[in-house]
């Protein structure tokens, strides 16, 4: 019996470690952040100001590195880029303080506007350093 009990503990934790991230609180807190963040800039629907605020739907830059992104708006950008063929150059500040916030808000992106752009965790963005002047 004791036996039994001590793998019942065992399989009870591996399956709460094996529950999947939950998806829906992190959209949600996503898109709390940008509707108070990022809207300003990248529009309400994410189609952005061309030359002046890259967009995020659809968005060849965003699409091909989701850990990029989640370090840009931790971090801040300042580099030229091409995004769907046209330049952009001003930069961004940083805009949230914690990766959490990042990963919520690039997930909650990636997967609005008409993207499918599939989910980064917390694990894809261990090595990024918050980087503060
Ligand atoms: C004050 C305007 C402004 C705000 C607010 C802002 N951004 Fe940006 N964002 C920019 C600019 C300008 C660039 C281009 C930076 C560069 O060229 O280095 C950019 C670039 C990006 C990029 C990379 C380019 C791309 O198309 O993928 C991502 C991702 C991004 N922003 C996400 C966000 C998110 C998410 C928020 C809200 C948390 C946010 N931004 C808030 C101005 C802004």
């Amino acid at each position: 019996m004791k036996q039994f009990g001590l793998l019942l503990v065992a399989a009870v934790i591996l399956v709460a470690f094996s529950i999947p991230e939950d998806k829906e609180a992190i959209m949600a807190k996503g898109k709390k952040i940008y509707d108070e963040k990022c809207f300003i800039c990248h529009q309400p629907e994410g189609q952005g100001i061309p030359g002046a605020f890259p967009p995020l739907a659809e968005a060849d830059y965003l699409l091909a590195d989701k850990v990029r992104a989640v370090a840009q708006v931790l971090n801040g950008s300042n580099e030229e880029m091409l995004v769907n063929g046209i330049t952009y150059t001003a930069p961004m500040t940083p805009q949230v303080d914690t990766k959490e916030e990042a990963v919520a808000v690039i997930n909650y992106v990636l997967n609005s506007f008409g993207n499918d752009g599939g989910w980064v965790t917390m694990e894809d963005v261990k090595d990024i350093k918050i980087i503060r002047e």
